[in-house]
Order: structure tokens, then C-alpha cells, then sequence
């Protein structure tokens, strides 16, 4: 039953059990469950007919030669259209974001594996694109793409762990990491199935969307620094609360973020000394912001940033940031959405293949819908190597980042068919 999408709901479900923790989802680059999802991911993709190799990176690939016989990964010569998504996840994750889109490709590689195409085919799972450990998010396509920052050794997992000391735990040379990057002639572009991670589908009623553009993201590390003093002898007068500095900042970034019609998320704060009875002398809060456009997003970037030092002002601590990822929006290929658009225009009773996407006045048949992804993709990355295609799959209640994170199998075997008919509409176009 390789190449079903009950096949692929199922393996899904068995990589769950690569966890961090008994009780919930958590697999994070460089890290022992990392080693084992590419191990067992890797014998799914021979299964499907295609030779595999983890890269200098940890990313996992597959690749079979345009005739069909397996074939080592990166071997020069034709150009493969790649196929995938990434392998980890972020704490207390979902099983789909990342995962379907893998397992997807290695099924649709199964579903071809007898077919002639005009280009090689790979199947790819990138090995970071959450940053759940060092901050740093794309961190698997950044290295694919050629695009690795000596600045990034540094970085610092929560347990002090540099990027640098934790590639030579996993086995992997830091010296070796550009061995990693893939050349734009050796590529046909990049092609991901995920789930949409938001309600829009639903709303429609459509199981299925290609994605126009992609959010350019920055995180950041944000830092209050006041005085930790008693909590009893401190009157108001005399303290310098970090925590509550940053929560008036907290506040205040959603409100810009509302006015600028972007979106920031506070997503962890820390507080130190940390004790009931100790006023805090220091919060770090993370800070993810993203924005249809760069220049949006910047230029709230720069109100937050205000914000951030009017408020150490008033409350006489001092507020500094570090700048942890940066990633430009992406516009997606014409070539590629047109491919996805037509794929799923052929599985889809009742939509249009033209593009763009608009509605149906009710008469004629529906543009097939394309949407915007406020979620970041590794398509952000291998950009700066290859055209990107996207196709989004609807998920129940828009919900992701979450355990409740879930897909119909109707859905996911729509997915399936429509993928396999856009590789087939490039190899068309390919041969042409
Ligand atoms: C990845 O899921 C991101 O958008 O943060
Ligand atoms: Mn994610
Ligand atoms: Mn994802």
C-alpha cells in the first residue's frame, strides 16, 4: 500500500514515536530523534525506488535518475525537480506540519517509480526548519541553498550547546557544512506539500490551494534588564521590575502589530532570578514577526523597537535585542504554481485551472485559490537556488503548532493525486 495516502496518514502516525518526550512531539535538529526519523525515513524512500544520503547539513535526500533507476543524491548530471518538506518540530508539535509533505513526496516518488521523466527526481527532508533549538529557523535548506553564516556557530541551544559542538555530536564536520549546497543547473525547483495551517480553506470549502507568496520572517531575542530585589522591602518607588517592563512591551507590540496589519507573537519569556519572592532583574522574550511585504514588516519592526527603549525609559531599565533569523517573503514560480494550479484543477470536481485565483461568480467554474502563507516554508530558502511550488491541504480548524494539528484522508488523497499530476505537467513541459 506504498503511495496511499492511507499509507502516508500511517507513516505519519509512526514518526511520532522519534520524540524528545514520551508524552508529546518534540524532534529538534541535531538531536538523536533527528538521527532516527532520517534513518527510517531513509528505508520509506528506498521502498519508493530512490537512492538516499544525508547531507553535510542533516537534511535527508532521495533520488532516482530520470529513467527511473535509484541514483546517488547530488550525482551531477541531469537536473531533479525535488520534492518535500522537513523532518522536525517545534515543542508539543502536530504530526503533519513538515511530515506530510515528506512522506507525501516519497509516495508520489513510489507512484512514478516506473515512469520516464525528463528530469531526475528527489524527495528531500529538510533537517531544520522550525529553529525550535538554536533560534535560527531554515537552518536544513539554508545549507541545501548554499546560503550557511559562519555567525550561526555560535548560536546556543537552551542548554548552552553551540550549533558549532552540536553538528560534531550528531557526526557531522562543521568544516564540510558547504558540501551541503546544491547548484541552481543541477536543479529543476522545489516543490512542497503542506498543510495550510490556517482556516482558509476550510472557509472555502476546497481541500486544496497552490501558494502565491511567502511571509518574510525576523525573530529576535529580546532583553529587559532592571533589578532583582526583596519582594517585601522593595516599595513601588524603588523597583525596577524587568517582567513587568516587559509586559507593558508585550502588550504594546500586539498593538502595533494589529495597526500594521502584520503579525508578532511573543512566544517564550524567561525570567531570572525566578523565585516567588524576588522581584525580576532580567526577561528575555523571544519575538517573531512577519509581514505580507519585507518593507511591512520592517517598518514595524522600528515602532517595536521604539517602543521597546520609550518603555525602559519610563520604567528605568534597560531594553536590548539580538536579531536570531531573517528570512525575505518569497514570491513563488510562475512555472510551478501554474503545475500545482493544474493538478489541482484535475482533482478537484468543479475548479479551473487559470490563474490567478479569484472567486466563482457561481456560474462559471471556480479559480483554483491561491493563497498567501503567513507561515514560513524551507520554499524561503531554496529560492536563492531554484523556482519554489507550493500546494497547501486544508487542515481541520486551521490548527497547527498544536498536537490537534489533523487532515482528512479525502484530503490528503487529493493532495496526493494533484502533486503527482504537477510533476507530470512539468515533465510535459520539460520535454516539450
Ligand atoms: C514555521 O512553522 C514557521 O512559520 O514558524
Ligand atoms: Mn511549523
Ligand atoms: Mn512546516
Amino acid at each position: 500500500m506504498t503511495g496511499t495516502a492511507a499509507w502516508v496518514l500511517d507513516r505519519c502516525d509512526d514518526l511520532t514515536r522519534y520524540s524528545a518526550r514520551e508524552d508529546a512531539l518534540e524532534r529538534v535538529y541535531l538531536s538523536p530523534e533527528h538521527s532516527a526519523a532520517n534513518t527510517v525515513v531513509a528505508a520509506w524512500m528506498r521502498e519508493a525506488g530512490l537512492d538516499t544520503e544525508t547531507d553535510a547539513a542533516g537534511n535527508l535526500w532521495g533520488r532516482r535518475a530520470a529513467a527511473g533507476a535509484p541514483q546517488r543524491p547530488a550525482t551531477p548530471g541531469e537536473p531533479a525537480l525535488v520534492l518535500g518538506s522537513h523532518l522536525d518540530t517545534v515543542p508539543d508539535a502536530g504530526r503533519y506540519d513538515g511530515m506530510l509533505g515528506v512522506v507525501l513526496a516519497i509516495a508520489v516518488a513510489h507512484r512514478l517509480r516506473h515512469t520516464v521523466l525528463p528530469f531526475a527526481l528527489e524527495v528531500v527532508g529538510f533537517s531544520d526548519e522550525e529553529g525550535t533549538r538554536f533560534g535560527k529557523a531554515l537552518l536544513g535548506s539554508c545549507a541545501a541553498s548554499g546560503q550557511w553564516d559562519a555567525a550561526w556557530w555560535e548560536q546556543t541551544d537552551a542548554d548552552g550547546v553551540t550549533l558549532r559542538e552540536a553538528f560534531t555530536r550528531f557526526g557531522l564536520d562543521p568544516g564540510r557544512v558547504g558540501d551541503a549546497a546544491r547548484r541552481p543547473q543541477d536543479l529543476v525547483g522545489y516543490l512542497e506539500t503542506h498543510i495550510e495551517q490556517g482556516p482558509v480553506l476550510e472557509s472555502l470549502d476546497l481541500p486544496l490551494a497552490y501558494v502565491t507568496t511567502i511571509a518574510g520572517a525576523r525573530r529576535f531575542v529580546l532583553t529587559v534588564t532592571g533589578e532583582a530585589r526583596h519582594a517585601g522591602g522593595t516599595p513601588f518607588a524603588r523597583r525596577r521590575d524587568a517582567l513587568v517592563a516587559a509586559a507593558h512591551l508585550v502588550t504594546r507590540i500586539e498593538e502595533l502589530a494589529v495597526a500594521a496589519g502584520c503579525l508578532a507573537t511573543v512566544g517564550d519569556l524567561h525570567v531570572q532570578p525566578g523565585a516567588v519572592n524576588v522581584i525580576p532583574g532580567r526577561a528575555e522574550l523571544t519575538l517573531d514577526l512577519r509581514g505580507r511585504t519585507d518593507a511591512d514588516r520592517d517598518a514595524l519592526w522600528e515602532r517595536i523597537a521604539a517602543a521597546g527603549q520609550e518603555i525602559a525609559r519610563e520604567r528605568r531599565v534597560t531594553f536590548e535585542h539580538t536579531e536570531t533569523h531573517r528570512a525575505p517573503s518569497t514570491t513563488c514560480d510562475s512555472r510551478l504554481s501554474a503545475a500545482v494550479a493544474s493538478g489541482i484543477a484535475a482533482v478537484v470536481p468543479g475548479l479551473d485551472p487559470a490563474l490567478p485565483g479569484a472567486p466563482s461568480d457561481g456560474a462559471a467554474p471556480a479559480r483554483v485559490p491561491g493563497l498567501w502563507s503567513p507561515a514560513g516554508h524551507d520554499g524561503m530558502a531554496m529560492a536563492a537556488v531554484t523556482g519554489v511550488g507550493m500546494l497547501f491541504v486544508r487542515c481541520r480548524d486551521g490548527i497547527s503548532h498544536h498536537p490537534d494539528e489533523h487532515v482528512e484522508l479525502a484530503d490528503v488523497e487529493v493532495a496526493l493525486d494533484a502533486c503527482t499530476q504537477a510533476v507530470l505537467a512539468l515533465a510535459h513541459q520539460e520535454a516539450r
